[in-house]
């Protein structure tokens, strides 16, 4: 399928004249998602709990999902895939799960800007302590030499995100994970890489990869998270039902996973690798016409490092102008971004700025469009 026709592929541009520029947040849905959704509601029953054909054949259909989200993620093995409500509820998971593997004075390694999700679950444990590493403050890119440098004999928890989603440039995971010691268990957020670039979880050198589905084409309410051999050997059950998944209990959110299977398959169709390049030749275009109105303000990322490999993410601000009051006079000409703090409790710098997040149905008349409007409110 051709980058160029691929929103015929998205009722959500049955209705012209709306940007969407806010794929971080969420993104738009493509037929195939929604049909595949539509099939199953026509005939429904409860995986995993009743035995006649319909139900099996569900609970058959959610295991070729997990299949086939393994081979989607270059994981060898199915059962290092549990399905989550989200990658908020599988990063809760993980830090819940692993609790009993920590001691007091036991160190988890965060970064502050990054997502909530990262760094709130740890927070709980009042036997843990929370140690912060740096990023460059020029691309926003992990600080490897410092986050080595902060690592403990009590350090047992590095969560590393694989692209934050204020700065939206890739890290790397894998050079990262290398230089950890071995007692440590590396946990990755790839929120905003999931569905933006191919993603090898065996080659990244770390223990768990989470995502959620809606930032890659299925619905909200399901996520994914892979852990490794040794990771899931430790992990322990913190919700409890019925089902014979331990970290599955209760009735499946089959919806959510069969959408899912759905994404990855339009995912696979388009093209990773054709999606990664779209993404970077998008964001490369955005910044240079946000550049050439003279007075943005970027945060960290690629606007200042072209060297990096960005994932659709560009915030900035426009000195003396509020951005949730920018955002709001975009939104009156349709165009959609977000403004604010993007679900990061950091720093001062992260706390106020406009984000546009791009995706494969973006286009360069759009960003265009987004220049005009933006030089229009400046001028204001
Ligand atoms: N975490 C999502 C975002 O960055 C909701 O917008």
């Amino acid at each position: 399928m051709s980058i160029s026709n691929i929103r015929s592929r998205f009722p959500f541009y049955d209705n012209p004249g709306v940007l969407y520029l806010d794929s971080a947040a969420t993104t738009q849905k493509p037929d195939s998602v929604i049909r595949a959704v539509q099939d199953y509601l026509r005939q429904v029953a409860n995986p995993g709990r009743s035995s006649y054909p319909l139900a099996e054949s569900i609970r058959h259909r959610i295991e070729e999902v997990r299949a086939q989200t393994a081979r989607f993620f270059g994981a060898n093995d199915p059962d290092s895939i549990i399905f989550t409500a989200g990658c908020t509820s599988a990063l809760n998971l993980l830090a819940l799960g692993l609790r009993d593997t920590l001691a007091p004075g036991d160190e988890v390694l965060v970064h502050r800007n990054d997502h909530k999700a990262c760094i709130l679950p740890w927070m709980h444990f009042p036997e843990v302590n929370i140690v912060e590493y740096a990023v460059n403050p020029f691309n926003g890119t992990i600080d490897g030499a410092d986050l080595l440098a902060k690592i403990s004999k009590k350090t047992r928890i590095v969560v590393l995100t694989h692209s934050n989603n204020i700065y939206g440039v890739l890290n790397p995971i894998r050079e990262i994970s290398r230089a950890i010691p071995d007692n440590c268990f590396v946990i990755v957020d790839g929120a905003q890489s999931a569905g933006h670039c191919p993603v090898n979880v065996s080659e990244i050198g770390a223990d768990a990869f989470a995502c959620s589905g809606h930032k890659m084409f299925s619905l909200e309410g399901v996520g994914i998270v892979w852990t490794s051999n040794r990771l899931r050997s430790l992990l322990r059950p913190v919700q409890f039902g019925g089902g014979s998944h331990p970290f599955e209990p209760g009735t499946i959110n089959a919806t959510g996973i069969i959408s899912f299977g759905a994404a990855l398959s339009f995912l696979e169709e388009v093209g990773l690798d054709a999606i990664d390049k779209h993404i970077h030749t998008l964001t490369r275009y955005g910044v240079d016409q946000l550049s050439a109105l003279g007075c943005i303000d970027f945060l960290p990322g690629f606007a200042y490092d072209k060297t990096q490999r960005p994932t659709g993410i560009v915030s900035f601000r426009v000195p003396g102008l509020s951005s949730v009051d920018l955002a709001y006079q975009l939104a009156q000409k349709r165009i959609y971004v977000r403004a604010g703090s993007h679900c990061s409790s950091g720093s001062e710098a992260a706390l106020d700025s406009v984000r546009i997040s791009l995706h494969v149905y973006n286009t360069t008349d759009e960003l265009d469009i987004l220049t005009d409007a933006l030089r229009c409110s400046i001028a204001s």
